[in-house]
């Protein structure tokens, strides 16, 4: 048999490196520890059950753009709905892409901004956020896209896997600083709440990426979406598959939507524990806990890559970052319900107390 032609340098990239198994606890994905709220999920039974399998979507995708894009005084030709706003990422990172291009982006942050970059064939050039704290210098970071005269700069706020968050006068520093395509991935914004959207209007180059996946516990539908001025929203869709969305999870994200009241109290919920569990992991020899805005926490530990080794033989699923950039000793946990918290919790107090 030949050699199969693939696609250039396909065999370098890197892959997402989550290994997954069936975990005791998860909270190694910073999804939403709670499935549906009941009355949420009655109406998503009931409106999945009167779906025209037949028929390719159509209205669905609409009535979802219509909701999302009235809640922020925006026009459906402001929103694209993406599978998770992972997809709506790739898509900017392969539009704003190609050869001889930059994507400007932070480091540490987000791990797929590398990945995307590589996809697209353009050059990821990342900014690194300061080791004591994890802030972003804004005027380095502008330095840096107009030195590089890039096509795309990224900024994830509040910021994974750090949880730290910039301001919006830095944000808006960046945007009236630079010429090129700005996105801000605001994947955790619900847990901060203080949104860049209100920038979109002053800044047309500016694009806010959303998601569902996590204050809204739907990971399992994929669904995401972003916010653009027309002209980009216009560009962008053409990057995009006909009929991309699937009506499953077209009419779950828009009963989600429409009812996103009924997850206040969760969102809260989470925010308080995230707040005790920083209490109590600032408790223990050893850690450093840096303050975060969003549903996990976000720890230094000298023994941190022991410390996942013993959680993993226990069945508990955090996420370690082994050898990343400026990331060595760092863990994230994501924050569960109150009794998968104490049990992690109570696991690596167990292990710090081994180790005196
Ligand atoms: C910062 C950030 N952006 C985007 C995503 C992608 O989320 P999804 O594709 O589930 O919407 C994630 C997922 O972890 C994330 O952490």
């Amino acid at each position: 048999m030949g050699k199969l032609k693939y696609r250039n340098k396909l065999a370098d990239m890197p892959s997402y490196d989550v290994v997954e198994r069936d975990w005791y606890i998860k909270v190694n994905a910073n999804e939403s520890g709670l499935n549906l709220p009941p009355l949420v999920e009655d109406r998503v039974m009931s409106r999945l059950s009167r779906v025209a399998f037949n028929r390719y979507p159509n209205e669905d995708l609409e009535l979802l753009m219509e909701g999302i894009g009235r809640n922020f005084g925006l026009g459906v030709e402001n929103v694209i709905i993406g599978n998770g706003s992972s997809e709506i990422i790739e898509k900017l990172f392969y539009c704003f892409g190609g050869r001889g291009r930059k994507i400007v982006f932070p480091q540490p942050s987000f791990s797929m901004y590398h990945i995307y970059a590589k996809a697209a064939e353009a050059e990821g050039v990342p900014v690194d956020l300061s080791t004591e704290d994890y802030s972003l210098d804004v005027k380095k970071y502008v330095e840096t896209v107009n030195d590089n005269k890039a096509s795309l700069c990224v900024i994830c706020n509040p910021n994974n896997p750090t949880g730290n968050v910039m301001s919006i006068e830095d944000i808006e520093y960046i945007a009236s600083h630079t010429n090129c395509a700005f996105l801000v991935d605001e994947a955790y914004i619900e847990f901060h709440g203080k949104s860049a959207v209100g920038l979109l209007k002053k800044y047309p180059n500016m694009i806010v990426a959303r998601t569902f996946s996590k204050a809204y516990g739907l990971a399992a539908c994929r669904c995401g979406y972003m916010l653009a001025s027309a002209a980009i929203c216009n560009m962008v869709s053409k990057s995009f598959m006909p009929y991309h969305m699937d009506v499953l999870t077209l009419v779950t994200a828009d009963t989600v939507f429409q009812m996103r009241d009924e997850f206040v109290p969760r969102i809260q919920m989470v925010i308080a524990e995230r707040k005790r569990m920083e209490g109590q992991y600032g408790t223990l020899a050893g850690f450093k806990v840096f303050p975060s805005n969003t549903n996990f926490i976000f720890l230094k530990y000298d023994k941190a890559q022991k410390l996942n080794e013993y959680l993993v033989e226990r069945g508990i699923g955090i996420r370690s970052f082994g050898k990343a950039p400026l990331l060595e000793n760092c863990l994230r946990i994501s924050m569960g319900n109150r009794e998968e918290n104490d049990a992690v919790f109570k696991a690596v107090k167990a292990f710090v107390e081994e180790q005196d």
